[in-house]
């Protein structure tokens, strides 16, 4: 399975299996923090919001693993080179429900952008990939829209 799939990409591979472990670092990062900010904000709220999205980018991390696997390349497992690679980075959350929503928002504010960039890398030469960040870049910015929604509420 991996060496047809390899084979469709062509060049580009090894390029794409760069990429989607960059984001795959970002999906690890996100997921952890989102869960530890579910378990100290004030907002019980916000708590459970946090946590359920927590389990989609677990999921989108689940899901850019398999495709690297397929690819031929090799997912990151080293956690000290999750802050090496990442693109988004890692916002400490705080017991303040709307530091920890705002840190949240800015890593899906740039978790949409690298989707992006990285369906149009893929457009032409990786469909497979090309769907999967899609369907991955419409739940981030289902994410953001929940997010907003929260700090409004919360601002009143
Ligand atoms: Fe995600
Ligand atoms: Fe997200």
């Amino acid at each position: 399975m991996g060496k047809t799939a390899k084979e469709l990409v062509g060049e580009k591979a090894e390029e794409i299996i760069t990429e989607l472990n960059k984001a795959l670092a970002d999906e690890w990062l996100a997921y952890v923090q989102y869960l530890m900010a579910a378990s100290i904000v004030k907002h019980p709220n916000a708590a459970k919001e946090l946590e359920a999205v927590a389990k989609e980018e677990l999921e989108h991390a689940e899901e850019l693993t398999e495709r690297i696997l397929q690819l031929g390349g090799k997912p990151v497992v080293d956690q000290k080179q999750l802050y090496e690679i990442t693109n988004c980075g890692y916002e400490a959350p705080s017991e303040e429900t709307l530091q920890s929503l705002r840190g949240a928002l800015k890593g899906e504010n740039c978790a949409i952008k690298i989707y992006h960039k990285i369906a149009m890398m893929a457009k032409d030469t990786d469909v497979v990939t090309y769907n999967l960040v899609l369907h991955i870049m419409e739940e981030e910015i289902d994410h953001e829209e929940r997010f907003e929604a929260l700090v409004e509420w919360i601002e009143g």
